[in-house]
């Protein structure tokens, strides 16, 4: 089967062609970064204003990267949901045109999921043997932190979530404080190979140590907003500290977000006696994250999968191949879904785990 995948739920305007789920024939990738970087975040009207702009060359050119005529398409996959709604509204109003011109199944797809499914395109054979799960994904985007367990039934958990910023979120805006451009995350990536992590002592919010949190209720939330306002107070007491520590201010400040990201993914993986961990959105680029987390799986005898980083940052490719996995089930095929700015608490049954399709 044949799905063209559609993503405008933020700042990128995506399109692939994904063959049964795991196949990539092609995707490509319109960012608006430099649109939205004069205003130190997105735009979400001017991010719709580009997604319409782009829309139509993108599938262009993902149908002829993919060496394909829009009728060969079996099935159309768009993002419908979290988002920010005007970017949403050109994705799923586009997909929802062209499906009733061709008379083809269209499915909103849930863009979190979609992330952790950027973590199996390429892996097929991890998703079909049941001795992988449990398994834990640690979602880190600019929209998401969250902790998810997934079982081999599929009926996956958000074990726990930020109550403030998202982990990108909270590295965009620490960039911004510390007046580095938009998008500041992977400017602090690079930034952070030349200080030392040790140099400020900014703090772990929420876990003292991993499994102690301050209230068992939030074990597996986060909370970033505590160090964020530190580094304001530090470069607000001492100015020169910019330029003259930033890559020290960067080290310091990227190590205490990625410390509780890697101690609570952990202490969940331990918790459930998971047997793999997957790193997955725009963060999950971070090296610094990665290294730390493949360390410590190495060290809990952990299967460890990162998304590549081509699936960790906004890409349709996880939503045409994750869209096949509802498709083959038999997911009905409503072209009357709405659009949902929100993530929902319950993630429904996740389709492509392997007993998943016992169920149902
Ligand atoms: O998944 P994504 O493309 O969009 C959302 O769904 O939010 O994630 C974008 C986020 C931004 O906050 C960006 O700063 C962050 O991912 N990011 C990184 C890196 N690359 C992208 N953060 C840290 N290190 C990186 N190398
Ligand atoms: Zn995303």
């Amino acid at each position: 089967m044949i799905v063209l995948g559609i993503e405008s739920s933020c700042d990128e305007t995506a399109a692939a062609i994904v063959r049964d789920g795991h196949e990539l024939l092609s995707s490509v990738i319109s960012s608006q970064i430099s649109k939205h970087a004069q205003f130190g975040g997105v735009v979400p009207e001017l991010a719709a204003r580009e997604h319409l702009k782009n829309i139509t060359p993108v599938v262009t050119s993902a149908l002829a990267e993919a060496g394909m005529d829009k009728r060969d398409l079996d099935a159309i996959a768009v993002t419908s949901r979290p988002g920010l709604v005007p970017a949403l509204l050109v994705g799923n109003a586009y997909a929802k045109g062209l499906a009733a011109a061709l008379n083809i199944p269209i499915v909103g797809m849930n863009h979190f999921l979609g992330h952790i499914y950027g973590a199996f395109i390429e892996h097929k054979e991890i998703l079909e043997d049941s001795g992988n799960f449990p398994l834990v994904a640690l979602v880190v985007s600019g929209g998401h932190t969250a902790i998810v367990l997934i079982p081999a039934d599929g009926k996956a958990v958000i074990l726990g979530s930020t109550l403030d910023d998202a982990a990108g979120e909270a590295l965009d805006k620490a960039a911004k404080l510390m007046g580095l451009p938009y998008p500041g995350g992977p400017v602090i990536d690079r930034l952070s190979k030349e200080g030392n992590p040790k140099a400020f002592d900014f703090p772990r919010s929420l876990t003292g140590r991993a499994g102690k949190a301050v209230n068992p209720e939030h074990r597996y939330d986060f909370s970033f907003s505590g160090v964020k306002t530190s580094l304001l107070y530090t470069v607000t007491k001492e100015p020169s500290l910019i330029p003259d520590r930033l890559p020290d201010l960067a080290a310091s400040f990227q190590e205490a977000v990625i410390d509780v990201l890697t101690m609570k993914a952990m202490d969940a993986v331990r918790h459930s006696d998971a047997k793999l961990l997957c790193l997955c959105g725009g963060v999950a680029c971070n090296s610094r994250l990665r290294t730390k987390v493949e360390a410590a799986c190495l060290k809990y005898h952990v299967t460890f999968l990162p998304a590549p980083p081509k699936f960790c940052t906004d890409n349709a490719a996880m939503i045409g191949g994750l869209a096949w996995h509802y498709l083959r089930r038999g997911q009905p095929c409503d072209a009357n879904f709405g659009i949902n700015a929100r993530l929902e608490p319950q993630l429904g049954l996740l389709p492509f785990a392997p007993l998943a399709g016992l169920l149902t």
